[in-house]
């Protein structure tokens, strides 16, 4: 009879990650990548201490009730709102997630949006596509400059650091930010960005990219009033979550030209794009790949791992979110 700890894989993943759990844990893997609802991730919960999760499988306080065994939630991405915390702390269960090992790839991709949508990258491309290139004209897809324009930072953790470092010292950008709380004046130095009210940000941005937390606080921190204020010839662009924006109030902003453009790899309610943006022409849509690369996507797997396998085995997670401090584990009880 094995004593080892069950993990549960909730998704397919790197092989080279699930063999290397295999090596520490019992696993059961999802190996056909099959969608499951909230009541067969809990089936499948059952009996295991641990589970590999990405950002798709919401785990709160119906999952972690059902589930007691569960010790460890290792989230195989940064952002963790598809964690309740709240719930987290109660039922004394440690969250993991994987800061750091995606910043620069995340940082460049939301640069390649900014580029793409600044430059209409992807409506040229489609109007090619199409047959409809004629000949040349002067005015055929002009877009907004990118090089010395002001590029606008709401949210400034590791990733819009990385995007502000981009603007400035690449592409000779104002730079401009603001965040929950400011920064120290040597990080803000380093990243030559200004910390501006949010009021300002909006007035002032050329690019305005979104790189902020989801939660309550920031549901919406985009709508209508918010698009208004900003420049008419201003883009757009969120790499964070869905929700911070208002879907529905961009595409009508976007339609009316309230706005020129914007980028999104996140979306409300993801995978599911809210319709009117499909049918708007100055977006560029892309299915939340910010992070991916195979060598950030490895290194995001074995951040996960190296999780789970430290705090079932040493009891010490690598990147604990919530602190376990003088608390058992529901598992250890
Ligand atoms: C991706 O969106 C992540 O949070 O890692």
């Amino acid at each position: 009879m094995s004593e080892r700890p069950r993990v549960l894989v909730a998704r397919q993943v790197f092989p080279e990650t699930v063999e290397r759990l295999s090596q520490h844990f019992e696993l059961s893997v999802n190996t056909h990548d099959e969608a499951w609802d909230k009541a067969e991730l809990i089936r499948r919960l059952q009996g295991h201490q641990g589970a590999f999760t990405t950002g798709s499988e919401r785990i709160d306080e119906e999952v972690l009730a059902a589930c007691p065994e569960l010790k460890v939630v290792a989230n195989m991405a940064v952002g963790y709102n598809n964690f309740d915390m709240d719930a987290f702390d109660r039922h004394g269960v440690q969250a993991t997630n994987a800061p750091g090992v995606l910043t620069d790839t995340t940082a460049d991709f939301g640069f390649a949006l900014l580029m793409a949508t600044a430059r209409r990258i992807a409506e040229s491309e489609h109007f090619l596509r199409r047959g409809e290139w004629q000949r040349w004209r002067y005015d055929m897809f002009v877009g907004g400059e990118v090089h010395g324009s002001t590029l606008g930072i709401l949210g400034m953790g590791r990733i819009g650091q990385g995007i502000a470092r981009r603007g400035a010292f690449g592409f000779g950008m104002n730079v401009i930010y603001h965040n929950r709380s400011r920064l120290d004046a040597q990080t803000e130095a380093e990243c030559r960005a200004q910390y501006v009210s949010k009021d300002e940000l909006l007035r002032s941005a050329d690019h305005l990219v979104l790189v902020l937390p989801y939660s309550p606080e920031s549901h919406h921190a985009i709508g209508a009033a918010e698009l208004a204020a900003m420049k008419p010839t201003a883009t757009l662009v969120n790499i964070a979550r869905g929700g911070i924006v208002d879907d529905a109030a961009l595409a009508a902003a976007l339609r009316a030209g309230r706005i020129a453009a914007a980028g999104l790899d996140v979306f409300e309610g993801e995978p599911r794009v809210h319709p009117d943006l499909l049918t708007v022409p100055n977006v560029v849509l892309t299915p939340h790949i910010a992070s991916a690369t195979v060598g950030t996507r490895r290194a995001m797997a074995d951040l996960a791992a190296d999780n789970l396998i430290a705090f079932l085995t040493q009891g010490q997670a690598v990147t604990p979110i919530n602190r376990l401090v003088g608390r058992q584990s529901h598992g250890d009880e």
